[in-house]
């Protein structure tokens, strides 16, 4: 049996017990066979190594070892090797409520090593406990929580520090990408990071890709990274292009980006035809469907996204749009939940 002393984090479970100059070999055994526990600390005093066996060690191996070795096994205490709780109430005790508590993991953002929670407005005298606790909880340099929702047509929100280090700008790590951004003064979500993987795993080498509402240019430089594309980054927002240069410059890129600063409506007349547009503006887009189809070269992809209860409304849209011109769905996605009932959709489709 395994009893567990919460306060000193450490457990009485089955290990052995082994004279320092067998140790090496013995562990590597039991490292071969899996019978190391490794949620816990191999330790050692003067003359002794301790080493925990997982709950369910295999008797025969273990007895086999315990003759070759001359040990025993026996009750030791082990600690564990790096306590970091599952639960964020670990560390509010009875702060606050589990009701309470599952509201706001919901909405738990982590970005490079800012934290960024909701708060739900009953819970508004209890935010610094609860930003000291995820700083504990993550081990992040900084807490925020939001302070609205994404709004204008920059798509971002106010942020109000809560714990750590009031530094909003941060470098987030993703598949082997980095992307410096302030997530107060810039669009990113940590949550499209599949949606990103999916679209470079369609990009063909060669083509020629228009973003319309590239941000800080997670997509083009997502997929630069991995294709030998060229692709044009547009943003309305100074702040997004600004650090849309740092981050060309903070990757090695195979394809290449070209940031645009401006409305779409005014620049693209001044780009070439694309071999794909993508649109991930997704309350919005909509608006500016029908520019996208006219700059599509014929055969080119759209990766188009709204905001919408049914994935048919999204599709007959853009089919509509296309009058003539024959469509081919290539894939139709949920990207994530918006709000109950409402999905981000991703469409994929080809348009002759
Ligand atoms: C939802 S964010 C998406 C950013 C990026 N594609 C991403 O997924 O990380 C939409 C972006 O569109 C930009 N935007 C909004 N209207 C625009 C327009 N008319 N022309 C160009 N960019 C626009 C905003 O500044 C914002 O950065």
């Amino acid at each position: 049996m395994m009893l567990i002393n919460k306060n000193s984090l450490s457990v009485e479970m089955k290990g052995i017990k082994i004279i320092k100059k067998n140790a090496n070999k013995l562990r590597t055994r039991l490292i071969k066979e899996k019978q190391l526990c490794t949620s816990y600390k191999v330790h050692s005093d003067d003359e002794y190594v301790y080493m925990p066996l997982i709950t369910e060690y295999d008797e025969k191996f273990i007895n086999s070892l315990l003759d070759e070795f001359n040990v025993n096994v026996d009750d030791y205490e082990f600690k564990h090797a790096q306590y970091r709780p599952t639960n964020f109430l670990d560390f509010l005790d009875d702060k606050i409520s589990e009701e309470e508590m599952e509201e706001i993991r919901k909405s738990f953002d982590v970005i490079g090593d800012i934290v960024i929670l909701e708060i739900p407005p009953e819970l508004e005298d209890k935010k610094k406990v609860i930003g000291e606790a995820a700083l504990k909880f993550t081990k992040r340099r900084s807490v925020y929580y939001k302070k609205s929702k994404i709004q204008g047509v920059t798509r971002t929100r106010k942020l109000e520090f809560l714990a750590g280090v009031d530094d909003l700008e941060t470098i987030h790590k993703e598949f082997g990408i980095r992307f410096k951004l302030n997530p107060s003064t810039v669009y990113f979500s940590p949550r499209l990071a599949t949606e990103r993987s999916r679209i470079v795993d369609e990009v063909k080498e060669g083509e020629v890709i228009i973003d319309f509402f590239a941000g800080i240019g997670s997509f083009p430089i997502s997929i630069a990274h991995v294709k030998d594309a060229k692709i044009y980054g547009v943003d309305i927002n100074s702040e997004a292009i600004k650090y849309m240069h740092d981050n060309i410059k903070l990757n090695k890129l195979v394809g290449e980006v070209i940031p645009i600063e401006g409305d779409i409506n005014n620049v693209i007349d001044e780009l070439p035809l694309a071999d794909r547009i993508i649109m991930n503006l997704p309350g919005t887009a909509k608006d500016f469907l029908e520019i996208a189809i006219n700059h599509l070269k014929c055969g080119g992809i759209l990766n188009y996204y709204e905001f919408s209860s049914d994935y048919n409304s999204v599709i007959e849209r853009v089919e509509n749009l296309a009058g003539n011109r024959k469509t081919t769905v290539l894939d139709i996605r949920k990207v994530k939940s918006q709000s109950p009932g409402v999905w981000h959709f991703g469409l994929s489709i080809k348009i002759e």
